[in-house]
């Protein structure tokens, strides 16, 4: 099953979706719509230039748009119709991207997509205002919701609230690990896990415990797909943290090995640190803690990695998550068309390679 192609058929139609919600020019009408009559009288052109063309410069660029493919396959998987919800998709997919603009000030980034990162394009101030609206402004399309009922709603806004206030923690952990300011240099392989389940796992959480909610399904089946969909974001964020270092640029979009420069604790770094000899070890968080963008002390580190099999590990290690959790799904899920899917999809985000 070809998953690279069927994102981008799907692509049209989602965008077609967040254009419906989130206008590429905003007036009069869409401001109300969004913010309620106002009480003296709106600028339109400020938003506009504020919040809607940095948020579709910013979709436009591409991205692979995976978490409402997965919010729709989980539908169809439970049995729901997904043309019945498939509005929701603007949820997860609008927060992510108000979380990319938001990390990549965070994480000083250089490219996103192939291009400057928002904040240098538009500017801090406008990268940090854009990226918190688009933590709420999604939401628009449940609170003007007028089919489902009150305790779906419930369901819905409890999820929300909890995965947006863990997927902080998660770039809480990743950012005072990276900076230095907390003990990064003995972190285990269960707190990093920990950290990604928070900052990646959350999402990908979110999107498939609000398909199970819409779809019906009882608490239990919504735990056990959000934990799902969380372990597939874990070992999406594992491949991510490989494709760093190892990826072809222009496929992947973002700079060659900026979690080198940012000092991030990644698997691979933990797995070496664990191996590797006191030299080497020492060496490698010299190089970290540097935060240095030198191509040779960037290609220096990494060999470091490379020595004690790390990428393999790695690698193995997302495979393996992979496969346990699908286990647990296989069992959880009838046969249909959309398991199939569902399981070709989830092996594409771990072998992907952009
Ligand atoms: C990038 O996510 C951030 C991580 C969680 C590693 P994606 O790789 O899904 O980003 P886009 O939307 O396709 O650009
Ligand atoms: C992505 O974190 C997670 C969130 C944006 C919440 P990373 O910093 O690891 O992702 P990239 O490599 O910049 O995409
Ligand atoms: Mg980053
Ligand atoms: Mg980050
Ligand atoms: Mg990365």
């Amino acid at each position: 099953m070809d998953i690279v192609r069927i994102l981008e058929e799907k692509r049209p139609e989602i965008d077609r979706i967040i254009e419906k919600w989130i206008p590429r020019v905003f007036d009069e009408k869409s401001m109300e719509f969004i913010c309620g009559k106002p009480r003296y009288k709106f600028n339109t052109q400020a938003p506009t230039k504020a919040i809607s063309e940095p948020i579709w410069e910013f979709l436009d660029r591409g991205g692979k748009r995976w978490r409402p493919a997965l919010f729709l396959l989980v539908l169809e998987a439970l049995g729901a119709d997904p043309e019945k919800y498939k509005d929701f998709v603007l949820v997860p997919e609008i927060i992510h991207n108000g979380s990319l603009i938001h990390d990549d000030i965070e994480d000083s980034a250089d490219l996103r997509r192939g291009l400057p990162c928002t904040y240098k394009t538009f500017g801090i101030d406008i990268a940090i205002n854009a990226g918190s609206v688009m933590y709420f402004l999604p939401m628009i399309a449940f609170l003007k919701n007028k089919d489902l009922d009150e305790r779906t709603k419930k369901r819905i806004y409890e999820t929300y609230f909890q995965e947006m206030i863990n997927i902080h923690f998660g770039q809480a952990m990743d950012i005072a690990w990276h900076k230095g300011i907390a003990n990064a240099d003995n972190i285990t392989e269960e707190e990093y896990l920990q950290m990604c389940a928070f900052k990646t796992g959350t999402l990908a959480r979110l999107s498939a415990k609000l398909a199970a909610i819409l779809a019906g399904a009882p608490d239990d089946v919504v735990e056990k797909i959000g934990k799902f969909a969380e372990t597939i974001g874990v070992a999406f964020q594992i491949q991510d943290d490989v494709l760093d270092i190892i990826a072809d640029r222009k496929k992947f979009g973002k700079s060659f090995g900026n979690d080198i420069k940012e000092g991030k604790r990644t698997l691979m770094v933990i797995h070496t640190l664990r191996k590797a000899s006191e030299e080497d070890r020492r060496r490698l968080l010299e190089i970290l803690n540097m935060h240095t963008d030198d191509e040779e002390l960037k290609k220096e580190a990494i060999e470091i990695l490379k020595k004690y099999g790390s990428v393999e590990y790695a690698k193995e290690f997302s495979r393996k998550l992979i496969r346990e959790t699908w286990n647990e799904i296989d069992k959880l899920l009838p046969e249909s068309e959309a398991k199939k899917k569902l399981k070709a999809f989830v092996d594409f985000l771990v072998e992907r390679e952009y």
